[in-house]
């Protein structure tokens, strides 16, 4: 199947295969064709150019006039907790009404309020609910994304969560990466042995998950009142032992050393960010670790913003992911997640669009093949409406902008 899109009035992210993050001041620029046709064969990029160069024997099945819309390539998201059952609508009001994050989770409401839905839905039901949100994300753009376990915390739930991750990946076209996040809060019979529970994640969950080939990372939420960075590096070691690379979750309210764990261990990703001091920043300098900042988080809990500038001007690279959840993010929006960084972390469009393509794509180990428009790259690609720039994607936040999404190649329905 051969399929040709003419007259792009911009093709976004055009990048060398050798390109597989930007960092620092990298980050400013987003190569661009522009009156460009893209060639599409399968389910991957086999040519692009500029409309003058369009050779004439290509033959495609199908094709595409473009005219004054532009395409890039589809959202990498590498930060979700899409799979879950049911919602937290009553906690958000809670919060407006007063009560904080934290105060919520004390009173047994938070990931346990999330655990103890997930563990009275079935698995079937889990699905049929998670694949509408996946759905849904890949509508606003998403072509690849990464789904954490994290909202059963016992051994037979946490299966199930990336049971029920493994069938969407079967089922969808969409790229899923699979992260155990065994370690996501104590349940309330384990809060006084906490070794118990920690035990059972390395002892019974992991060699499970392993056999199984359930998951390819491993994750801990590394916070003051959750994972102390001594468990999380006990936890990130048996992950590693079991083959599973850490990205891990830090600095969300405190800054507790978890970011420095996380390098230590060579975690792909540390995320979130929110507090971060000097310290934090330097550390990441020249490692092979991805920061990750998650705008709608602090969007929706009102939180501070990671600090972005800081980081870029240090030379740092960032990528932006959703970490769409129920309790911290109900939303999977990339748009608005770059629209977000743009006006609340002052990154420029570019930068904003690279940390949301080929840096995601690195935070979930896959920027060889994609996150960008480079020959032999899966063909996930986003068609815009008619549009005066690329500027307006995040300038016009709230609106979709998107014509048509292409996941491997073939034109969602
Ligand atoms: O990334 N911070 C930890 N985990 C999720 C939210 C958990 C929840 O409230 O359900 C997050 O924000
Ligand atoms: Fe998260």
């Amino acid at each position: 199947m051969k399929t040709l899109i003419i007259n792009i009035k911009e093709l976004l992210q055009v990048r060398d295969a050798s390109i597989l993050k930007v960092s620092g001041e990298d980050m400013a620029v987003l190569p661009t064709i522009k009156n460009a046709y893209l060639i599409i064969e399968n389910d991957s990029i086999s040519d692009f150019g500029v409309m003058d160069d369009l050779p004439e024997d290509i033959n495609p099945e199908k094709c595409i006039d473009a005219d004054g819309k532009m395409v890039l390539p589809a959202w990498c998201d590498s930060h979700t907790h899409i799979v879950y059952a049911g919602n937290r609508e009553q906690e958000f009001v809670d919060r407006i009404n007063g009560l904080s994050y934290e105060e919520i989770a004390n009173r047994g409401g938070g990931i346990l309020n999330s655990a103890q839905k997930l563990n009275e839905t079935s698995e079937d039901e889990l699905y049929n609910q998670s694949k509408l949100r996946l759905e849904e994300i890949m509508r606003l753009g998403t072509g690849a994304v990464e789904i954490k376990s994290g909202y059963s915390l016992t051994v037979e739930g946490e299966l199930k969560m990336l049971r029920v991750i493994g069938r969407l990946s079967k089922e969808y076209p969409i790229t899923i990466k699979a992260t155990f996040l065994g370690a996501h809060a104590f349940p309330i019979e384990y809060k006084s042995n906490r070794k118990e529970y920690i035990d059972l994640i390395i002892d019974k969950m992991l060699p499970e998950i392993a056999l199984k080939k359930l998951a390819d990372f491993i994750d801990v939420f590394c916070e003051s009142g959750y994972f102390t960075v001594a468990e999380t590096e006990q936890i990130m070691e048996a992950g590693i032992r079991f083959g599973l690379r850490p990205k891990i979750h830090v600095n969300q309210f405190n800054s507790i050393g978890g970011i420095q764990a996380g390098i230590k261990y060579k975690a792909l990703s540390v995320d979130h960010l929110e507090v971060m001091n000097p310290e934090d920043i330097e550390s990441l300098i020249n490692t092979e670790t991805m920061p990750v900042a998650l705008p709608s988080c602090s969007y929706f809990l009102g939180i501070p913003y990671t600090p972005a500038r800081e980081m870029i001007s240090k030379g740092l690279p960032i990528a932006l992911a959703s970490d769409f959840n129920p309790g911290s993010t109900p939303s999977g929006n990339m748009n608005f997640v770059v629209s977000t960084a743009c006006i609340k972390m002052k990154m420029t469009p570019e930068e904003a669009i690279n940390a949301a393509t080929i840096n995601g794509a690195y935070a979930m180990g896959i920027s060889e093949t994609h996150g960008s428009i480079t020959i032999g790259k899966k063909a996930n690609l986003i068609l815009t409406q008619p549009v005066s720039s690329f500027y307006q994607l995040p300038y016009a936040f709230g609106s979709n902008l998107i014509d048509a999404v292409f996941i491997e190649g073939k034109v969602l329905a």
